[in-house]
């Protein structure tokens, strides 16, 4: 589901329409669709794709360089491999002066206080959650990329924003209408801020 959070961040960050704009790792598509209706023209991937979204991955798109004004991740990057030669494909076909926005999440703000709080709303919800958190976070620490790396990686193409850090757990197969509880734990300093989102424009 398409959090309007996420799509105002996404629209305040691109350039208006009409624009070429690659959506790395779209999902079901819902971004896409949104963009599309704003007056975009996307080109929307994701290994997992159907329908309007290309079956393709990020190391894969060859489209020509320069070829987009504008690429979106979002909650994708931190599963591109192999992340090097990928995020130098995604710089590739921006073009100088091009916009990147990317929103993900830092596994490494993932602690026990914020999966304890997710599998408390996950059970509340009658959804399957682990009982030991800390077997969650090791798993997802061990196959995630770090967002230092990819902030690391895209900064060598890319002028980025400094990380802007936020609510994400309500996003992570819960439930949208917990936004608020989330950021509220967060403001009284009871959860981490497991979000980060920032964008830039492509050097050259
Ligand atoms: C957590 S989901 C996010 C999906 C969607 N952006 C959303 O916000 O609902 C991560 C997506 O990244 C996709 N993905 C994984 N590896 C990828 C790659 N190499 N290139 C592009 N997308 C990839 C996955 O298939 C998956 O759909």
């Amino acid at each position: 589901m398409l959090s309007d959070d996420v799509l105002r961040f996404v629209l305040g960050a691109l350039p208006s329409p009409p624009a070429r704009v690659l959506e790395v790792g779209a999902g079901e598509g819902a971004l896409a669709a949104a963009l599309g209706d704003a007056g975009y023209d996307v080109l929307a991937i994701d290994p997992a794709g159907e329908g309007r979204v290309a079956a393709i991955a990020l190391n894969d798109v060859d489209e020509p360089a320069g070829s987009f004004d504008a690429a979106v991740a979002v909650v994708s990057l931190h599963h591109v491999e192999p992340l090097d030669t990928s995020l130098a494909n995604l710089a590739r076909v921006v073009r100088p002066g091009g916009v990147l926005a990317v929103d993900e999440l830092d596994v490494w703000a993932l602690d026990e206080r914020a999966v304890g709080w997710w599998i408390e709303r996950r059970k509340e919800l009658g959804e399957h959650a682990p009982d030991d958190p800390t077997e969650l976070i090791d798993e997802m620490r061990g196959h995630i990329h770090p967002i230092n790396r990819i902030y690391a990686l895209l900064e060598e193409s890319f002028e980025l924003s400094p990380p802007a850090r936020g609510s994400y757990l309500h996003r992570w197969h819960l439930d949208l209408d917990l936004r608020e509880s989330e950021e509220a734990l967060i403001a009284s300093g009871e959860l981490p801020q497991v979000g980060v989102r920032f964008s830039g424009r492509r050097r050259g």
